[in-house]
């Protein structure tokens, strides 16, 4: 500080007056803190900004390496937000300059944002953006060397052991036994596996006053290499978490989180993983040394003592952390097993399971039990906390005699309110641990308990506190790969436990205790608290019975489900409801990021339907527009109980007989004229789509296949060959040989336009031009694809004759004509069932799905007799679940439904409705430019310009944001340019619900600024 007082104005004149000189830059400068060096911001009068920094003369050495590292840089990582070396006029990127002596100068790039300490806005996202950061810097600096980073550094934590020293000059006897104690752990544990670790250069010094903060709290620039040094590189990691997780809600939770995102980018191996949790409570060991030395040799530095109480403070809070907890939870997020011997553990579990001996006699697995539901969302939830121990136990012994049952069980994974108290707090803020870790089996106190397997007694702990385990023992086991684990029981008789001693073997099945009563077992209804036990976390017989549900991915490796032990009837484990951010990231893990999610940047979590509207985890409705799966409404009670009852009378395969099956046939194919008479029952619109080209293969004798452009026909392998919004489109492999693709018939900006009374034969004559082309080449169509309204082509009506004039090309040279009916089907498009109607053809083929089973996984492909009669050439067809009983049942309930709530009519209604509203207010939002549709099925297309035709795909954007985020509508987009409104909902979507829709489209037109629309 005493520093800061020396630059006087006289100082900053001459820096002006040589960076003149020296860059050509006339600049105002303002001083910046540094410990060795000085440094300043300067402002060029063109308004550049750079930093300046004059070194004091030292180690030449490490200022080269600054030099270097940056040169490095530049070539290596240009995308790193790190500053750049300005050249002098002479073109070097130091200079000379007398200060306070000789020093040398470096001009900089100035690096934008505010100093993580001082930033407004600090978040685990914040942690992460520096991880990734840091990675890539480390990546990097993988092939850079130095002589001046190797070098014996005190602020190498690699090389803690050089403070032990200082440790005697720390204040307070605690104080120091805690940093002993650290450094103690160092040598002992963190360096021998240290040494295992990959070393290289690193910046070692990511500290709060080093990185930089955007306004989005993304990291935006690192400063300062003047720290780094060859060493080990998860030192990387653990100096900046310790930093980074100043302040905090959940320091560890901000060490897994950079931990984690610096993996992704720049992969650690499990030991170094391991060991950032030790290095980061290493740093701050080290920072106390180094400040208790500097303390001493300049008493007066009372900024030195502020910044201890940072230090003691969050070294305190890691202190009371547990540290296998904390390495677990660094683990998962790394995508490593929070506890690496659990899954053994299990497995052995699970394959040994038949031979496991009764816990409870006479036998839980044999007996019926009566399983309660004590989780805080419970129904039953206020009636369990208005009652004290004894009126609990009165009501559970109650309840278990009014069925008759012999034990009472409660469940394994429920997220309980009853564990109140600071016992049950954590570090964390706002996480407490609630999670029950294992079984409670109720029954009179003096029941006796059983080993399931041999063991030993390897805890017995008493803690005698009102609400904790009372009497506990821990038994250890021994799995055959040499893996340990335990069982531990908890609530026992004093009595009982009094005759174990630790280390006495168990045998399998061997009583070695009894329940005890609510005055023994901390004033709990009698029962026995059995739990599985991976690792006891250091806790031994105080291992926790209650976990944390924010971290039940650990948890649940810790403590794993115990039903494998009891072998009940009945479920007795509930999955843990998790957050969004955490369901996204094991979606990306564990199911693969090809999946989608709607509304990626906030997801929903939907939980429950009805009718026309998505319920979420909070309750909230949602009016669902885009869902003709669930066809004739969410959840719908009548579709719900004919697969019930089918599922609890019977499921097999179609090779038996069954009505249900002949009768769904005949339904499905009633539905369409003569001569479409059979039925083919498959799992899958795409399923149903494969099924129809091998169909037409078998009849035509022919391979080729033509397509409408940018139409989408399924996922399997031969469904993109003839989706060109697939092939064509990102990841596509382009058009097969077998296949030709039409041009879309789009009437409002293809080359026929609405008014054009001819459009559709002129649009045919494409497809004309594909047989000729095949025909050109000696091949012949085996079938034509089409949807009776194009959806991915943009929810496109077709132009009247189009499909008549096509199929009669198709059929002219031997092709047969498919209609995809799996978007469009049963009625939805309100004046007829099917939308290939609406164009007055009957078609060879036609394929169902989405709607059919209304969100069940069903689809049908329905032809003629001909065409059947050929693909039954002495190959079986066999599909191991198409046409199952409770998939017919459903379809008949699905046809029934339409039938008798008159949804064909209703969606034409309400379709009706929807189309005229949207096209009023097309008359006020010069951005809506073609309203189209049938019934239900339709599509608003945004334009910027009528004229022209431009796509407003950026403001759709904003439309179907907002029209979710305001107005709990969930819409999406469609079409070759992504602006056309689609919109399909479930069919019970009411009157109301249009107006209720059309107001909120005119509100957030409405707020499209005048650029945007
Ligand atoms: C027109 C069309 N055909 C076929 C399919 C494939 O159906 P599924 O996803 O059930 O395999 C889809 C799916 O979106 C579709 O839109």
């Amino acid at each position: 500080m005493a520093d800061r007082d020396l630059r006087t104005e006289q100082e900053l004149a001459t820096i002006r007056g040589w960076l003149s000189e020296t860059y050509g830059i006339e600049a105002s400068l303002s001083p910046l803190p540094g410990e060795h060096d000085l440094n300043y911001r300067v402002s060029a009068a063109d308004g550049q900004e750079f930093l300046l920094k004059l070194h004091a003369a030292g180690n030449a050495d490490e200022l080269d390496m600054q030099v270097a590292v940056l040169e490095h840089l530049v070539a290596q990582a240009s995308g790193l937000p790190i500053s750049r070396a300005f050249r002098d006029r002479s073109g070097a990127v130091t200079s000379k300059i007398e200060l306070r002596g000789a020093r040398t100068a470096r001009l900089l790039s100035w690096l934008p944002g505010d100093i993580w300490a001082k930033a407004p806005l600090r978040s685990a996202a914040s942690a992460e953006s520096l991880g990734r950061l840091l990675a890539g810097l480390d990546r990097s600096l993988e092939d850079f060397s130095h002589a001046g980073a190797k070098r014996l550094h005190a602020w190498d934590i690699g090389r803690a052991d050089l403070h032990r020293k200082h440790v005697e000059l720390i204040d307070g006897a605690d104080e120091r036994a805690a940093i002993d104690a650290i450094l103690d752990h160092f040598t002992s544990a963190v360096l021998p596996r240290l040494t295992t670790c990959p070393m290289q250069v690193i910046h070692n010094d990511a500290n709060d006053y080093n990185v930089l903060l955007d306004e989005a709290g993304q990291v935006s620039g690192l400063l300062d290499f003047g720290d780094m040094v060859e060493t080990w590189r998860v030192i990387e990691v653990a100096v900046a978490s310790a930093y980074a997780l100043i302040g905090s809600d959940d320091p560890v939770g901000t060490i897994a989180a950079l931990a984690g995102a610096y993996h992704h980018v720049n992969r650690l191996s499990e030991a170094e993983v391991e060991l950032v949790f030790d290095l980061v409570l290493t740093r701050y060991a080290v920072s106390t040394c180094m400040a208790a030395k500097q303390i001493r040799e300049n008493p007066e530095n009372t900024y030195l003592l502020v910044s201890q109480e940072d230090v003691w403070r969050e070294l305190n809070r890691l202190r009371n952390e547990n540290p296998k907890i904390a390495v677990a939870r660094i683990r998962d997020a790394c995508g490593f097993a929070p506890i690496p011997q659990a899954a053994a553990v299990v497995r052995w579990l699970e394959k040994n399971a038949h031979d496991f001996a009764s816990i409870v006699r006479p036998s839980a697995s044999k007996s019926k039990v009566k399983v309660f539901d004590f989780s805080a969302s419970g129904p039953e939830a206020a009636q369990w906390a208005s009652l004290d121990a004894a009126g609990a136990e009165t009501r559970i012994a109650a309840e278990i005699g009014s069925e008759q049952a012999a034990f009472g069980i409660g469940r394994y994974g429920e997220d309980r309110g009853i564990y109140q108290g600071e016992a049950y707090e954590t570090v964390a803020k706002g996480a407490r641990r609630s999670v029950h870790l294992g079984v409670d089996i109720f029954a009179p106190a003096g029941e006796l308990v059983s080993a399931p397997f041999a063991g030993k007694v390897a805890f017995i702990h008493d803690d005698a506190v009102a609400y904790g385990f009372g009497p506990t023992v821990l038994l250890e086991h021994e799995i055959d790969s040499g893996v340990h684990f335990w069982t531990l029981y908890g609530h026992l008789s004093r009595e009982s436990v009094a005759k174990l001693s630790e280390g006495q073997s168990i045998a399998k099945g061997e009583a070695f205790a009894a329940f005890g009563t609510a005055e023994e077992n901390g004033n709990w209804a009698a029962h026995l608290h059995f739990q599985i036990v991976t690792d006891h976390l250091g806790l031994g017989g105080r291992m926790h019975g209650v976990g944390v549900r924010d971290q039940w991915q650990v948890w649940r490796e810790v403590s794993p489900d115990p039903s494998v032990v009891l072998g009940l009837s009945v479920p007795v484990s509930v999955i843990v409801p998790r957050d969004k951010a955490f369901l996204v990231r094991e979606r990306h893990r564990r199911i693969g990021r090809s999946l989608s999610i709607a509304y990626s940047a906030a997801p929903l979590k939907i939980v429950g339907g009805e009718g026309a509207h998505l319920i979420d985890e909070e309750g909230t409705r949602w009016l669902d527009m885009v869902n003709n799966v669930c066809h004739v409404g969410h959840c719908h009670p009548r579709v719900v109980k004919a697969a019930q009852a089918q599922m609890q009378r019977l499921n097999t395969n179609s090779r038996y007989l069954h009505d249900t099956l002949v009768e769904y046939s005949r339904r499905l194919a009633a539905q369409f004229p003569d001569p479409l008479n059979v039925c083919f029952f498959v799992n899958s619109g795409s399923e149903a789509n494969d099924l129809a080209i091998r169909l037409a293969r078998a009849y035509t004798g022919n391979r080729d296949i033509i397509t409408v452009d940018h139409a989408y026909h399924g996922h399997l392998s031969s469904l993109i060959d003839v989706s060109p919004y697939k092939f064509a489109g990102k990841g596509g492999e382009g058009q097969k040989a077998h296949v030709k693709v039409a041009e879309m018939p789009d009437l409002y900006r293809g080359r026929y336009r609405y008014g054009n009374a001819d459009a559709g034969r002129k649009y045919a004559e494409d497809v004309r031009n594909q047989v000729a082309a095949l025909a050109a080449d000696g091949r012949h169509p085996a079938l034509f694809f089409s949807e009776g309204i194009l959806g991915t082509g943009g929810q496109l009506t077709l132009p009247e004759g189009y499909l008549s004039e096509a199929y009669a090309h198709v059929r002219a040279a031997g092709g047969l004509c498919l209609a995809d009916e799996v978007q469009v089907g049963f009625g939805r498009v309100g004046s007829h069932m099917w939308a290939h109607e609406l164009q007055g053809v009957v078609p060879d083929i036609v394929t169902m799905g989405k709607p059919i089973g209304n969100g069940h996984p069903m689809a049908a492909v329905v032809t003629t007799e001909a065409i059947a009669a050929s693909f039954a050439n002495g190959m079986e067809y066999f599909n191991t679940f198409g046409g199952n009983p409770v998939s017919a049942e459903i379809g008949l309930a699905v046809l029934d439904v339409i039938r008798d709530e008159r949804l064909m009519h209703h969606c034409r209604v309400v379709g009706d409705r929807l189309m005229d509203g949207a096209r009023a207010l097309a008359e006020k939002h010069a951005i809506i430019g073609d309203v189209r549709g049938h019934g239900l099925f339709n599509g608003i297309e945004l334009v910027r310009d009528r004229e022209t035709l431009e796509p407003a795909a950026r403001e759709l954007d904003f439309v179907i944001a907002e029209m979710k985020h305001k107005h709990r509508i969930l819409l999406s987009s469609e079409g070759p340019h992504h602006n056309v409104l689609k919109v399909k909902p479930p069919a019970p979507f009411s009157a109301e619900d249009c107006d209720y829709f059309l107001n909120a489209l005119d509100e957030t037109l409405g707020r499209l600024t005048p650029r945007q629309e």
